[in-house]
């Protein structure tokens, strides 16, 4: 699908579908919509009353336009409380696009309010990702579901300008839509393909796929095992061992064409399989466990991008990728390992291990000296048991960071809630036999010792630390640019994060 502005009156709009946005308690149109309304001898108001419409998101009402105007069906769509938002926006166009693809529609255009409560490119950006992310689904192993739509897939959405200088603002907006949308259906894509394709080595040469395509930008460094040993980085080497894959550390770095003044790196965790190693998982907590490695497609999926958007920051991504199995060779239960900046980690419980990886990688990114530091890892499911499956829980030493990490958080429509990281709780970690273990010694508050264990590997570095372990998988369509399975969740604040720095 592509989405594009144009500069039109909407009963000139040749299309299969003109879709008209309806908020709550509309009795009467105004502006296009009116015209629209008279120039169809009164269908749309009709449509109104007759369907008994209240403007609740994603109610639909159609007509055929039977040659009154250029377009061939009309569509009322509830767009729920005016004025409408970025997040009513993102959520209408999911709707409007799932709507046209449903009646075949390949061409579609959206009448834009006149008044919104957000800023014109706001609602652009959050109109082109709602059609993107809505339109989105993984069928690439369902033959007859892949054919079907992509003969059914909508090919223009079109959103309506009144002028040249409408269309210019409305523009800058579809850019930066379109390009958060492509970064998070790139991470979706990643997260969504079965562990066995997704290997360590496969994510590593996507990351290298991404510096190669533009290598005036962006660079990389790969470290294999050899490399790994030689670093130290005891903790990824640990919970690599009990699998066939090899591991690596990846290091890609974005350079902007000025010397930039800031530099973010964003570390993700790259677990491309977690069974739990020893301490193994029950089969139905392991079956979405190629999830594990959402952190690491967030980031890549944010690279896929850097180059085009061309933002003044440096970006650093960096990832741990390995696979947590049980074997022969596996790290056991009561063994010691000493990470890479020295602190030796009592493994008390193997599938703990996305700490133990991150104890390595996040040590790697101080060394960058970064002005942020930020780590998105699907890292506990008591973080799920706190705030339930679509937020994600942040943690940090930084409140600016964090400050800035909420309001990136609230423009992309993602949610987070900020949890504690109380002196309190440290000793919890303390190990009889180590500097620390790898769990704590109760039940409760499993995603702050879990932060607290990290803590530990940033030093003094502004940090915040996100739990995506609810938010990286949809269990069920709760929001319409939302489907089933992997979300993406982390890319669109992370560019907004960018963009704002
Ligand atoms: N990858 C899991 C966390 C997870 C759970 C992610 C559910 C997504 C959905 C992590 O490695 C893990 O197994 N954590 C354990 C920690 C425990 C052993 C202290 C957990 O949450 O049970
Ligand atoms: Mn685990
Ligand atoms: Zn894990």
């Amino acid at each position: 699908m592509r989405v594009i502005v144009q500069v039109s009156e909407p009963q000139k709009m040749k299309c299969d579908l003109l879709i008209v946005p309806v908020f709550e308690g509309t009795k009467k149109f105004s502006g296009q919509a009116a015209l629209l309304d008279k120039l169809t001898s009164g269908l749309a108001s009709e449509l109104l009353i007759l369907e008994k419409l209240e403007g609740k998101l994603g109610q639909p009402a159609g007509a055929r336009t039977d040659g009154k105007i250029a377009a061939r069906k009309l569509m009322l769509l509830g767009a729920g409380k005016k004025p409408l938002s970025a997040a009513g926006a993102r959520r209408l166009a999911a709707l409007a696009a799932q709507k046209a693809c449903s009646q075949k529609a390949k061409t579609v255009v959206i009448l834009l309010p006149e008044s919104a409560a957000d800023s014109w490119p706001e609602i652009a950006a959050a109109v082109t990702e709602g059609a993107l992310l809505g339109d989105y689904h993984f069928l690439k192993y369902k033959g007859e579901d892949l054919k079907k739509r992509s003969e059914d897939a909508v090919e223009t959405f079109i959103l309506l300008a009144a002028d040249k200088r409408q269309q210019d603002i409305l523009e800058k907006g579809v850019v930066r839509g379109r390009l958060a949308a492509q970064a998070t259906i790139f991470a979706r894509d990643l997260v969504n393909e079965p562990a066995s394709v997704t290997t360590p080595t496969h994510l590593m040469n996507v990351a290298a796929k991404i510096a190669e395509a533009a290598p005036k930008r962006v660079s990389i460094k790969i470290y294999d095992e050899t490399a790994l040993k030689e670093m130290k980085a005891g903790g990824l080497l640990a919970v690599a061992r009990g699998s066939d894959e090899p591991p690596y550390l990846v290091h890609l770095k974005y350079q902007p064409v000025k010397k930039a003044k800031k530099r973010l790196v964003i570390v993700g965790k790259g677990l491309t399989f977690d069974s739990g190693g020893l301490s193994l998982k029950p089969s139905e907590a392991m079956e979405d466990m190629k999830i594990d490695m959402a952190g690491a497609a967030a980031v890549l999926g944010v690279f896929s991008v850097l180059a085009e958007m061309q933002p003044a920051v440096e970006v650093h991504g960096i990832t741990g990728l390995c696979e947590n199995m049980p074997s022969g060779k596996a790290v056991r239960p009561g063994d010691v390992v000493t990470t890479m900046n020295g602190k030796t980690v009592e493994i008390l419980n193997t599938d703990a291990e996305g700490r133990v990886t991150l104890a390595d990688t996040l040590h790697y990114a101080i060394k960058l000296e970064p002005d942020y530091l930020v780590d998105l890892a699907t890292l506990t499911g008591a973080c799920m048991v706190a705030l339930g499956q679509e937020v994600a829980g942040a943690m940090g030493n930084s409140k600016p960071l964090l400050g800035r990490i909420q309001a990136a958080a609230a423009a992309s429509g993602e949610m987070l809630w900020h949890l504690p990281l109380p002196d309190e709780y440290r000793d919890l970690l303390k190990s009889r036999v180590a500097d620390l273990k790898n769990i704590s010694g109760t039940r409760y508050g499993g995603a702050i010792t879990a932060g607290l264990f990290l803590e530990e590997f940033v030093g003094k570095t502004p940090w915040v630390h996100l739990d995506i372990a609810g938010p990286a998988w949809a269990e069920k369509e709760t929001v319409p640019h939302q489907p089933v399975g992997a979300t993406g969740f982390g890319v669109r604040t992370m560019l907004r994060l960018i963009q704002d720095i």
